[in-house]
This record gives structure tokens, C-alpha cells and sequence, in this order.
């Protein structure tokens, strides 16, 4: 009998996890927050405090007990806990990265695909209001076709502030520095937006005394359809400035900008027109003038397990963002020579 209301376990108390938390709280999904574990035991009781999730003693206590699962702790824990879930036959939402290198991402993605379970990434900016009008703008015909875009991320390294994690500074638990961790979404967003990538060359920097943990990473980009890009990724100290993208992104006949993370503003011209910009609010009227709902991501998670039908983006996707940093990484290992990039789904 499939249940009516999915009861929700989460791995990971953190950040990350009290933000899909409270997404689904909003979300008015079918979902009851049935359990947390975490082995710092005082986030998970201050979890189980705010969310009402129950506090379990363990990984497998937890699985028990839940009809699907969030895995929300630090990137190298995401493989083991994925496989023990979809070895269960559990629906599973798994934060990016999905693992600390390209390896470990194609065996994670390799075991839900065995189990056929529903699974969903968090490349949450797939939903961002901002992103999905520069989606549109960018796929509108009248636009013609995409000659450049410059991608520039920002970021305090997110060991302070709110973010305040050590293992980011530590390559065995996070794998890699800014482009991974971070810009992950970017090489995300790229392709979605303009298409398959087909070659990449890169350069990465460390400034901070992280070992293993990049902190510029800067990538040319050939894609399939003759357009050039460049992606600009940092991570900075100053801890006043909040994560910022800024991209342009030059058609034939229209310039679109994206200003912020989230919100906007996005800002375009059209030959022969007037320069525009849309910003908060008026985000969703012109999503809606355009045909284009936003959803909530964890909401779209809680129908699909309801429902037994794909969820998106799924890990597959996710897996072809990691193909391309494994690329950048690969080239700037090489001090910038290009490397190719077989097709992948986007
Ligand atoms: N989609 C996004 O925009 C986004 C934003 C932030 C973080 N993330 C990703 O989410 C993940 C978590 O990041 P965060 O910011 O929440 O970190 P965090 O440090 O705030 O929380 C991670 C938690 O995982 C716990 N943990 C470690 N191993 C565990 C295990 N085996 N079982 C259960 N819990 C365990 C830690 O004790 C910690 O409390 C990372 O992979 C990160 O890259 C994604």
C-alpha cells in the first residue's frame, strides 16, 4: 500500500539540511519529518528541536524508520550512505557534489541506478527564479544563437560566517576547493543553459594554506555549438560580501546579464529594443507572462516518491557537472592544455 504521507529521514544536520528542511516545511508536500541522524549529537537534537524529526542512534536505525532520505552531511560520506539507501530500495535526495572526485561519483550514481530508486540532486539553482529567465531568454529564438558568456562566482572560503565548516578546508572530506564544492552549480547552470560543453582548459590557484583545496579556478569552455565561455570561480575573505554570480551572456541579437544568486536582478536587450530588467518579485510575473511555474524542488521531490515517477534533476545530471570538473582538473593539472569532453545527457 503506498503511504500517503512520505515520512522524511534526514543524514546530516547541518546547513544544508535544515535548509530542505524548511523548503519542505513550506513546500506543503505530504512529507513528516520522521527521523535525523548525525553523529555531532547536539546539531541532531537541535534539529529534532526545530524540525520535530525524532533523533536516531544510527545510520541503520534511521533508514528503519523513514519511506525516504536526505544525505546532507560533508561530501565524502555521500557514496557509502547513498548505496546504503539505495541498497534498501529507498527514494533518496543527495546534496552536490555527489562525491569527492569523478570515480566515486560515477560508483554512487552507478548504485541507484541498480536499485531504480527515485533520486533527486540538489542543483537547487535549477530552480531559482533568476536562472530559469535566463533559461528562457537564452532558448528564445529571437535571441539567435549564444556567442559568449562570462560566469564569475564569488564566495567567502565558507569556513566562517554562516557557513562555518572546517571539512570545506579538507580535501578528504571535501575532495576538492572551489570549483567543485561551489561551481559545480556553474558547470551546471553552463550547460543547461547554452548547451554541451565539447572541450575545456583550465587553470586552478591556491591561495589559503588548505592543501588540496583550490581556492581560483578559472575554465575556458568550447561548446558544441561554436559559443565560448569562460567561468570564474574564488574564494575570498571577505566575509562581508555575500556568494554572488554575476553572468553575461552575449547572443547574436541580445544581451542578457544575471546579477546575484537567486533574486536578480536579470537584465537584457534585444536589438531594437529598450533595456530591461526584472528583479524579486516581478521574477514571477515574468516567469508566469512566459508560461514557466517555479516549483519547489523538495515539494517536486515528495510527488515523485508519492507518485514512484522520475525525479529531477536527477543524479545522472549531477554526474555530467562532475565529468566537466574532472576536466578542468585534469587540464589545470596539466597547466592549461585543452581536454575533451565526451557527450553527456544535459
Ligand atoms: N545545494 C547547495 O546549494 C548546497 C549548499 C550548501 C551545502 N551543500 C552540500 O551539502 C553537504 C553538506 O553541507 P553543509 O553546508 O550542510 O555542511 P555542515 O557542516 O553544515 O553539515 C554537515 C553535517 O554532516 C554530518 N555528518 C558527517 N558524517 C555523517 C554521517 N556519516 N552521517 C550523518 N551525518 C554526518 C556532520 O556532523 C555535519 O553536522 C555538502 O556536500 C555540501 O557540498 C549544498
Amino acid at each position: 500500500v503506498p503511504a500517503v504521507t512520505v515520512r522524511v529521514g534526514f543524514l546530516g544536520a547541518g546547513f544544508i539540511a535544515t535548509y530542505h528542511a524548511w523548503m519542505l516545511a513550506t513546500s506543503g508536500a505530504a512529507a513528516s519529518m520522521a527521523g535525523v541522524f548525525d553523529p555531532d549529537r547536539d546539531r541532531a537534537e537541535r534539529f529534532s528541536r526545530d524540525h520535530g524529526a525524532r533523533v536516531h542512534p544510527s545510520v541503520e536505525a534511521l533508514l528503519d524508520a523513514v519511506d525516504a532520505v536526505y544525505v546532507c552531511t560533508w561530501t565524502s560520506e555521500h557514496r557509502h550512505l547513498v548505496g546504503e539507501a539505495a541498497a534498501r530500495g529507498l527514494p533518496l535526495f543527495c546534496e552536490k557534489p555527489l562525491a569527492t572526485d569523478l570515480a566515486d561519483a560515477t560508483d554512487l550514481v552507478a548504485s541507484v541506478h541498480r536499485a531504480g530508486v527515485v533520486n533527486q540532486v540538489g542543483l537547487v539553482l535549477r530552480d531559482a527564479p533568476a536562472c530559469l529567465l535566463v533559461r528562457s531568454l537564452v532558448g528564445d529564438p529571437d535571441a539567435g544563437r549564444v556567442m559568449s558568456v562570462v560566469f564569475r562566482d564569488d564566495q567567502y572560503l565558507p569556513v566562517e560566517g554562516m557557513y562555518g565548516s572546517t571539512w570545506r578546508a579538507d580535501a578528504a572530506r571535501a575532495g576538492s576547493g572551489t570549483l567543485l564544492e561551489h561551481s559545480i552549480h556553474d558547470l551546471d547552470l553552463l550547460e543547461w543553459w547554452c548547451g554541451p560543453v565539447t572541450s575545456v582548459c583550465a587553470r586552478t590557484a591556491q591561495f589559503h594554506p588548505h592543501e588540496g583545496i583550490e581556492d581560483v579556478a578559472v575554465g575556458l569552455l568550447a561548446f558544441e555549438s561554436g559559443a565560448t565561455g569562460s567561468l570564474t570561480s574564488v574564494w575570498h575573505d571577505v566575509v562581508e560580501r555575500p556568494s554572488l554570480r554575476r553572468v553575461e551572456i552575449f547572443c547574436e541579437r541580445r544581451w542578457i546579464a544575471l546579477e546575484g544568486d537567486l533574486t536578480g536582478p536579470v537584465r537584457w536587450q534585444q536589438r531594437g529594443g529598450p533595456a530591461v530588467a526584472v528583479e524579486g518579485e516581478e521574477l514571477s510575473d515574468e516567469l508566469a507572462r512566459r508560461g514557466i511555474a517555479p516549483r519547489n524542488p523538495d515539494g517536486a521531490f515528495i510527488a515523485a516518491v508519492l507518485s514512484g515517477t522520475p525525479a529531477s534533476p536527477d543524479l545522472a545530471t549531477a554526474l555530467r557537472a562532475h565529468v566537466l570538473a574532472d576536466a578542468c582538473y585534469r587540464s589545470a593539472a596539466s597547466g592549461g592544455a585543452p581536454v575533451e569532453v565526451g557527450h553527456g545527457a544535459t
